[in-house]
């Protein structure tokens, strides 16, 4: 994996000119009081570096003669370390990661310039970390006032996600074997999730089913925090409390992925927890799974990304409007947006270290077509909430159709010849839900 990263440096350099780049560690977040979460470092240093500690800083310097990658690290102290885990330190971190030149985190401020100063712009993305923000800033600022005395510095700031983000869409083979992993692992928990749930129950006790099997087989946890929303909680779209005890009747919706060595998967499935659909449940649930199927029919190198949710959305008002739930021109209702009451989230976002990874899904006017080794989620669903108000000139819902809520949700490989699901191994079809 180490020659992969350095792959990625060198793909990243030379792209970067003259200019230097800059990435910062994740910060840690507070849990409560002096509590903090589990570390988890951020995706564009992690996908450059594969160190996963906290406070560092990586610098990327492609025109520098001897230091082209420059880590600054935590360094070692066993006193801190006898608290919080161990460090890699600086002499580890050059032979391990690979790094031309290590400093403690500590020596930020006096090395840092030396990698800016003959730079011609500084590639760093503000973030939400302000006070590392003011740092870079302050360094920036310092150069800009010599620039006239040398006639030579970075004279911009510039964000590296438009270098950096269409190299992270693209998976590489490892990437790939990750994501099928993390795949794999859903595509098990969801199917004993299948099995498990029973009317009675609390929605909980399906989270830890599933949570149980993620940590079991060596994730590092769920991806997100894991939906599971009985009843009429699936019209909330990032329902989390877990607390409602499931009825007879009811429809389940689980959406629930886990994180493998950082990569993600993201699967929703929708099923009747006794085993039977309603004709109601039935009629909403056939038109999710159509418009689904046909959404992922269009994941094919060239396509538009934007064909994905329009062939969703014309599905959806389709069905709608046969079961009388919408009414009037087809064509005026998708454009005024007119189903919205009832699905009002995208068809599905890109998806890999972040579950809402990185990449455009247009450039302006100029649509983003699909490419190979790029992994997608097509996730539609119609949501018809007991407080559902449809657009002026739509008729009132039958109180029949209240309460259901449905999403079907599966992660997409664009490949060569057309895609491939990664977690088809989720049942979805009617008959193969009932029992
Ligand atoms: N579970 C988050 C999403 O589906 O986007
Ligand atoms: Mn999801
Ligand atoms: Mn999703």
């Amino acid at each position: 994996m180490q020659t992969e990263y350095a792959q990625r440096r060198e793909q990243l350099m030379a792209k970067l000119g003259k200019g230097t780049a800059i990435f910062r560690s994740a910060p840690m977040a507070v849990m409560h009081n002096d509590v903090e979460y589990n570390f988890r470092q951020d995706s564009d240093f992690f996908y450059l570096t594969g160190f996963n500690e906290p406070e560092a800083v990586a610098v990327l310097a492609p025109h520098h003669e001897e230091h082209k990658f420059v880590l600054f690290v935590q360094p070692k102290d066993l006193e801190k370390e006898t608290w919080t885990g161990y460090r890699v330190g600086v002499e580890a971190a050059k032979e391990r990661f690979g790094a031309d030149e290590v400093y403690p985190i500590n020596e930020l401020d006096e090395k840092l310039p030396q990698y800016l100063e003959k730079a011609d712009r500084i590639y760093y993305r503000l973030g939400r970390d302000r006070a590392f923000n003011d740092t870079v800033l302050r360094h920036w600022q310092k150069l800009l006032a010599t620039y006239p005395k040398k006639g030579y510095g970075p004279i911009a700031l510039e964000d590296p996600a438009p270098v950096l983000h269409p190299m992270r869409q693209i998976k590489s083979a490892a990437e790939l074997e990750l994501m099928q992993t993390a795949a794999q692992i859903a595509v098990d928990a969801h199917n004993h999730a299948r099995q498990f749930a029973r009317p009675g129950q609390y929605e909980y006790e399906v989270q830890a089913e599933m949570e149980h099997i993620f940590r079991k087989r060596g994730a590092m946890g769920p991806a997100y925090p894991s939906i599971v929303a009985s009843g009429a909680n699936a019209c909330v779209l990032h329902y989390t409390e877990n607390t409602r005890q499931m009825q007879a009747g009811d429809l389940l919706l689980i959406d629930a992925g886990c994180a493998y060595d950082y990569y993600n998967s993201d699967i929703t499935r929708t099923f009747p927890i006794s085993g039977k659909f309603t004709p109601e449940q039935k009629a909403i649930y056939e038109i999710v799974l159509t418009a689904q199927l046909q959404a992922i029919a269009q994941v094919q190198p060239g396509n538009p990304y934007q064909q994905i949710h329009d062939t969703a959305v014309r599905v959806i008002v389709e069905g709608l409007m046969d079961l009388g739930l919408l009414q009037g021109d087809i064509e005026e209702i998708i454009k005024e947006e007119k189903y919205k009451p009832f699905y009002m989230h995208r068809t599905g976002h890109w998806l890999g270290l972040d579950v809402h990874d990185v990449g455009v899904y247009q450039h302006g006017e100029t649509p983003h077509n699909l490419a190979p080794g790029q992994v997608l989620t097509v996730e539609p669903g119609i949501y018809i909430s007991p407080y559902i108000k449809p657009v002026e000139g739509q008729p009132e819902v039958d109180p029949k159709w209240h309460g259901i809520g449905i999403r079907i949700e599966d992660d997409v490989l664009v490949t060569p010849d057309g895609c491939e699901i990664l977690t088809a191994g989720v049942p979805k079809a009617i008959d193969e839900l009932e029992r």
